[in-house]
């Protein structure tokens, strides 16, 4: 625990202790904090009340548990999400900004208004009622950063019916596979994506995974780039233009049961098979809607710019949900952090007067490495709280962040969650926490985190202490189920540890009792914040002919947190390739299982892999020699052949 001791506090930021005043300080932090896993149902009822807008009230607040993971949230009550988001600022304010869209090329944005954001969900909404959607199903969506991005999350709740975004970076096997599982019968794309100045033919993806997949009926496509060469599909495809200006400006909202889903979204887990996690209506957006109020510090006026992207729990939290419940103005950012320059984030902050900026850890590593003169030229004084997620932020990313980008005058929050967990749960409060670089400090409302033994399952209570990260209790915003398969749910995050949720991470708790992630006990893997298991890798790398075994391993990596690195061995008959091209085939083979986010930074073919007499691969050996740790194996006499150590070894030094 030394390494925890001596590290630097950072008190409250100067811009937090101006107008507006901070939504929550330090002694209510505790005492709300408190309340909240004192009183739950007084608690969150009267929250829910607040925030929520409902058709029918609710009347109990908290049921079911973790023991049967039955959990339920405001089990009477009726609510619509679409008109929680839009319709009830619209109506107060319709000319306020809802969405300013920044395209991919400099100086080119929109803004839409709440006003004509109520026009395009209703629109959308009313055309995918003709197309026979209907409460409770599924929509598939796979589209890169725009606003209709926004507007088709909110169409599908409009009606009811369940979104689920497949990320515009996954292949059309991938795309193909989730469309399956959900029994989507209608699909929402673009013809073409733009992306640092790339051109990504996403309407092509399209329609390859859809030849496998026979109950879509409707794919309705917009028009981003025009590109000519983009077919419509007879029958099948229609332009988003002409399907939604056919269709009456207003939509009624359908009012759903607070535990009606929301959407699936598919994340990866410990075996090869995404999951398609579910997330219930009232819950999820009461979670989404008071961690952007209070962790970000969110006022009227604010401007929230998350650059994450649509097709992860963040962009559905923190770019559509979070914001839009709290009627601000919320950023759709279609480039990246260095297009045209490293200083383009910078350009967009100011342009817009952003308040609120939140990005991962893997990017401001990226800008750190590039230079301070990209961002000291910027003024950023717009700035107030500005935060980080996705991963173990490093206390260097970290200083660097609160000096150029804060200026030293912004709340730095480092915010821990999950796909399943939908809203923050470990975080720093922006006028209540004191900060460490490194730690995300604190449980937010209803959260009770416990350090477990991983052996005995046993609470590691006190402090300076480690162990596997589980919750006590339940919390709105958590998952419910897994699509289809809730035995799945029930055995990943409920059975490994009796009467708690596992998030499959491990933690440390300082002498001051602050939280600090130390990463995936499991076999998932973080490569620039996104989320894979090592699994679904070996299971796409096994699938070429040639590959007899496979076994893939997380190594560090300066920029990206982690790096993926592979180790298979070939049949004894093949003969096909030299190592050079054999690589290049196989970085082909995971480009088209999953995306070219999942490709390896190194491949290495060996004779043979560490294996136990009884032929289990010793993964844990592999990841110490991938992450340089070969001097630290311990005995490896009991393999069933020890020799191989060395030849491996040697194998990962050779670049
Ligand atoms: C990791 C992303 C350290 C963690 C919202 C978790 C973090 C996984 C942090 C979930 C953080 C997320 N510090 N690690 N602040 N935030 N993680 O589902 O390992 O894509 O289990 O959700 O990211 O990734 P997911």
């Amino acid at each position: 625990m030394a390494e925890y001791r001596e590290v630097q506090s950072f008190p409250i930021a100067p811009r937090l202790t101006q107008n507006p005043k901070p939504h929550v300080n330090d002694s209510t932090y505790k005492s709300d904090h408190a309340a909240s896993l004192k009183n739950p149902d007084e608690f969150w009822g009267k929250l829910a009340r607040e925030m929520l807008s409902w058709d029918v009230p609710f009347r109990t607040v908290r049921a079911g548990g973790f023991e049967n993971g039955d959990v339920a949230w405001f089990p009477e009550g009726q609510l619509n999400a679409s008109y929680n988001c839009v319709d009830r600022w619209a109506y107060k304010n319709p000319d306020k900004v809802a969405i300013i869209y920044e395209a991919d090329e400099p100086g080119n944005h929109e803004e839409v208004t709440y006003g004509q954001l109520l026009v395009q969900v209703s629109q959308l909404a009313n055309a995918l009622k003709k197309m026979g959607v209907k409460k409770g199903d599924s929509v598939i969506i796979y589209l890169p950063m725009c606003p209709q991005a926004i507007v088709s999350l909110l169409a599908c709740a409009r009606i009811g019916a369940v979104h689920s975004v497949v990320f515009a970076g996954f292949s059309s096997d991938s795309l193909r596979d989730r469309t399956v599982d959900c029994e989507a019968r209608v699909v929402i794309t673009t013809d073409e994506g733009k992306r640092g100045g790339r051109t990504i033919a996403t309407k092509s993806i399209v329609d390859a995974a859809l030849k496998e997949c026979p109950k879509v009926e409707h794919v309705i496509v917009v028009k981003r780039t025009g590109n000519e060469s983009v077919q419509l599909q007879k029958g099948r495809d229609q332009w988003w233009g002409d399907v939604c200006s056919r269709e009456r400006a207003f939509c009624p909202p359908v009012p759903v049961n607070s535990e009606d889903p929301l959407f699936i979204l598919y994340t990866s887990g410990s075996t090869g098979k995404p999951k398609g996690v579910v997330h219930s209506t009232a819950g999820y957006l009461l979670g989404t809607a008071l961690t952007v109020k209070h962790v970000f510090d969110v006022h009227e006026n604010d401007k929230f710019a998350c650059m994450a992207d649509v097709g992860w729990i963040t962009g559905h939290s923190y770019i559509c949900y979070g914001p839009l419940m709290n009627g601000v103005t919320t950023l759709v950012f279609e480039s990246t952090p260095v297009y045209p320059t490293a200083s383009r984030y910078w350009d967009v902050v100011d342009k817009h007067k952003i308040t609120q900026f939140y990005t991962a850890p893997t990017s401001i590593r990226l800008l750190r490495r590039l230079g301070e003169e990209h961002v000291n030229k910027a003024d950023l004084s717009s700035l107030r709280v500005i935060g980080s997620v996705g991963e173990p932020i490093n206390p260097e990313a970290w200083e660097w962040y609160n000096k150029h980008v804060g200026r030293e005058q912004c709340a730095i929050v480092d915010t821990y969650w999950q796909t399943e967990t939908g809203s923050i749960i470990i975080t720093p409060l922006p006028g209540a926490t004191k900060t460490k670089p490194g730690s995300a400090t604190n449980p937010f409302w209803g959260i009770d985190p416990v350090l477990l033994d991983p052996q005995t399952g046993k609470e590691v209570t006190g402090n300076e202490v480690e162990g596997v990260l589980a919750i006590r209790n339940p919390w709105p915003s958590m998952a419910r189920t897994v699509f289809n398969d809730h035995q799945r749910y029930l055995e990943t995050y409920l059975h490994p540890y009796r009467g708690y949720y596992f998030t499959g991470d491990g933690a440390a708790r300082d002498k001051d009792g602050y939280i600090w992630i130390k990463g995936r006990v499991d076999d998932v893997l973080n490569v620039s914040g996104h989320r894979l298991s090592t699994a679904e890798i070996e299971s796409a790398l096994i699938s070429h002919p040639g590959v007899a075994e496979a076994a893939v391993v997380a190594m560090p990596d300066e920029t990206t947190g982690q790096a993926i690195c592979a180790y298979v061995t070939m049949k004894g008959d093949y003969d096909g390739a030299t190592d050079d091209s054999l690589t290049k085939e196989l970085v082909l083979v995971i480009r088209k299982n999953i995306g070219p986010f999942a490709t390896p930074k190194r491949i290495i073919v060996a004779p043979d892999l560490p294996k136990t007499r009884s032929g289990k691969i010793m993964r844990r050996i592999l990841r110490k020699i991938a992450s340089n740790e070969g001097d630290q194996l311990g005995d490896v006499s009991s393999l069933a052949d020890p020799s191989i150590v060395d030849k491996i070894k040697e194998l990962t030094a050779k670049k």
